[in-house]
């Protein structure tokens, strides 16, 4: 189509879908919405050529930020709320199953296999919190579930992920945990610390864009998976933290609120928390991908 207008531009560019190449039905409707959204997005705020240059360059250099360490783009999400939303439509809450958050961008997969109790603690740093993690893992009926993996992984009391940490060991703070045939699991770890998400380079130029911050209240992460289960990925949040209602990435929620006690004698740890979990039945899922 030639001699666009400002009238027709937006249909324009709908119609153009699937006219040269196959465009399945989920494609046609990701491409439909977004172009009308971000077309209505321009319109809204008159949105003037350099600001869209502008934008541009933004994108272009938090491509060029990303790296095996940094994924630029899950942050920009996070900042936007728009990770915890996909979230929330991705697992909506149905009966009894433990409440989902953001997976974040610092999780490493094949993190070191540990027994039950053991420490994922390598390095020790002054005014460190110890902390025994319990808890126990049932179905929705409440039957006790054997053979969960729990990846745990959190910050260090300097806040910082082991990960973006040349003083850390490799792994420190993460660990892979199973629950025993009553569905229980223990481990010891630190107290988690708030943190700020990184806020240098376009991360934190879209939060100071926002005039946001760019803290999060202390919490443990966590992974659970056996098959037939959803997998269910989730945080702990320290009831006594900073930022629990200002987290810079919206992914608090109530259910997921712990109360850190003092530590038990016979666990010999400065804290002790308790957390359970329930998970729902896996159900065969629709193919959604844009392919
Ligand atoms: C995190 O909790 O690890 C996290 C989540 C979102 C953005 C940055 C960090
Ligand atoms: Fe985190």
């Amino acid at each position: 189509m030639r001699n666009v207008t400002i009238d027709n531009v937006t249909d324009a560019v709908i119609q153009s879908l699937g006219r040269h190449g196959d465009v399945s039905p989920r494609q046609r409707e990701i491409m439909t919405s977004l172009l009308q959204h971000l077309h209505g997005f321009c319109r809204e705020v008159k949105l003037q050529h350099h600001e869209f240059l502008q934008a541009c360059d933004f994108l272009a250099r938090a491509g060029k930020v990303c790296d095996d360490k940094r994924q630029e783009f899950i942050l920009l999400g996070d900042i936007l709320g728009v990770e915890v939303l996909v979230d929330m439509l991705s697992n909506p809450i149905e009966g009894e199953e433990s409440e989902s958050t953001v997976l974040g961008p610092f999780y490493r997969e094949n993190p070191p296999v540990l027994p039950k109790g053991a420490s994922t603690v390598q390095k020790h740093f002054e005014g460190e919190e110890s902390i025994l993690v319990e808890g126990y893992i049932t179905d929705t009926d409440g039957k006790p579930l054997e053979g969960v993996t729990l990846d745990i992984w959190e910050d260090a009391p300097n806040g910082l992920y082991e990960n973006h940490d040349p003083d850390q060991p490799e792994y420190n703070l993460r660990g892979r945990f199973e629950t025993d045939e009553s569905g229980h699991f223990a481990l010891r770890a630190v107290r988690p610390v708030p943190y700020p998400i990184p806020d240098n380079e376009t991360a934190g130029q879209l939060i100071r864009y926002m005039g946001h911050h760019p803290n999060r209240p202390g919490h443990l992460h966590f992974i659970l998976a056996k098959p037939g289960y959803r997998t269910l990925v989730s945080q702990v949040f320290d009831a006594d933290s900073a930022w629990l209602d200002e987290d810079a990435v919206f992914a608090v929620k109530n259910s997921l609120v712990a109360k850190f006690l003092p530590g038990r004698a016979e666990d010999d740890t400065d804290l002790y928390v308790r957390f359970d979990f329930t998970l729902k039945p896996q159900v065969n899922e629709q193919r959604i991908a844009a392919e």
